[in-house]
């Protein structure tokens, strides 16, 4: 038998799920997590929650419950565009942004083998070299530039995106024409028209990249699925889901993360010494930031399609469940003083990265990243600092929180 994680038997609290509690946000100006995640682990850890766009869902916050829920095959992840219904008249039959999140076995299962060479942990670290040098050549420019800089739009976004686009086969160079129509298909506001017609646009220069792959292959992983197709392994939308998965989380979650560790480790000038002295700390320390920083804040959202307790909640098909991943990796049944940084946690089990067959393809990538990204900022700027006189900017409006600049100096 597989043993339970601390706090997998703990009696359901007494608490009233019927409340339906507004959707948590985190602190405006801060990276969160929301300030009920802890109150609700507490007393009411499987709540009924209303979202922004005038829907429903379970917000599910202890650890033990977020780590069942999102490995339990029969809760299926909606396309995005696809849950709730938006505002507008109701969208045709055609094609929607179906990702790999979406696939369903066997289609799921045939893709992940495929792809699964490419993200190894082998052959990232082959691909360490080249990151680093990509991460080189974006400090170069920005420390040219002089100081004060803000680290975000120099190094910390564009940073994961060049590392993706040159593994996967994106060219960099396309990035302002798909950045915002990616913003505009993630933004959960739109109405049903509108988020056809970035999806439409988006399969659209998807399909263009696969047909490049076919005529033109390349030393990328798109050109490795299309060869897939030729023996019949994958099909052309299977690689369409993967390249639209590209797009939508392949890149963006790695740059909030690695944004977020710079502040978190700046906010504290000992920290950044304590990492720039002591580089044995670093895989310790990547996992703790991956399980402190509350990036994943509600984001995940799965529908049930079948009834099913959890925590003794009756969750009914169809209802919505949104396991935090953020509010279970500060589980203080866990994760000893768990709201605390601690860059030498030794048990370390978070679910940064998810678990089941749904869990993060990119989590050997996104800590190389992340390890990455640090140590070249560490060797290149061992006095960095927040700005003197300049605050990071935050968007508000997002339940996935990093800062939008982060002004330093050297
Ligand atoms: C710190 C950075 C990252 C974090 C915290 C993260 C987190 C996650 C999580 C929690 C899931 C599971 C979602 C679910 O259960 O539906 C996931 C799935 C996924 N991630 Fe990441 N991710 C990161 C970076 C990346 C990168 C760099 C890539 C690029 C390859 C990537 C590609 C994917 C894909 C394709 C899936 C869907 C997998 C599937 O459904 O089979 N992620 N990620």
């Amino acid at each position: 038998m597989t043993p339970q994680p601390p706090g997998a038997r703990d009696p359901a609290p007494e608490a009233d799920a019927a409340d339906v509690l507004d959707f948590p946000l985190p602190p405006p100006g801060t990276m969160g997590p929301p300030e009920e995640c802890a109150r609700l682990r507490a007393s009411c850890p499987v709540a009924r929650v209303r979202l922004p766009m005038d829907a429903t869902a379970w917000y599910v916050t202890r650890y033990a419950d977020v780590r069942e829920v999102i490995a339990d095959p029969r809760l299926i992840r909606p396309a995005i565009n696809d849950w709730p219904a938006r505002p507008g008249p109701a969208a045709d039959d055609g094609p929607r942004l179906v990702t790999m999140a979406e696939l369903e076995p066997p289609r799921h299962l045939a893709l992940r083998r495929a792809a699964a060479s490419a993200f190894s942990s082998r052959a990232v670290r082959d691909h360490v070299p080249r990151i680093r040098e990509l991460a080189e050549h974006l400090l170069d420019a920005f420390q040219e530039a002089g100081r004060p800089g803000d680290l975000v739009a120099g190094y910390t976004e564009p940073f994961p995106l060049l590392v993706l686009c040159e593994l996967v086969g994106i060219p960099f160079e396309d990035r302002d024409w798909f950045l915002p129509v990616l913003a505009a298909a993630l933004d959960t506001m739109v109405t049903s028209e509108e988020g056809r017609e970035v999806t439409d646009l988006l399969r659209a220069y998807t399909a263009g990249l696969i047909a490049r792959k076919r005529s033109r292959p390349g030393d990328d992983v798109l050109t490795l699925l299309v060869s897939r197709c030729e023996d019949g392994t994958l099909t052309d939308d299977d690689v369409m889901a993967f390249g639209l998965s590209m797009l939508t989380v392949g890149f963006g979650i790695s740059s909030f993360f690695l944004a977020n560790s710079v502040h978190t480790l700046l906010a504290r000038p000992e920290r950044w010494a304590r990492l720039r002295d002591h580089r044995d700390l670093m895989p310790g320390a990547v996992e703790e930031l991956l399980r402190y920083l509350p990036v994943m804040n509600g984001t995940l959202l799965l529908l049930a399609t079948e009834d099913i307790d959890v925590r003794g909640r009756t969750v009914r098909r169809g209802d919505a469940v949104i396991p935090v991943l953020a509010s279970a990796n500060r589980d203080g049944s866990v994760f000893a003083d768990a709201a605390r940084l601690d860059l030498c946690r030794a048990d370390n089990p978070h679910l940064a990265f998810g678990r089941g067959t749904h869990n993060c393809i990119g989590a050997h990538l996104a800590r190389a990243e992340l390890t990455v990204g640090l140590e070249a900022l560490l060797d290149r700027f061992a006095r960095l600092r927040p700005a003197d006189g300049q605050e990071p900017r935050w968007d508000d409006r997002s339940v996935t929180k990093s800062p939008l600049t982060l002004p330093v100096s050297w």
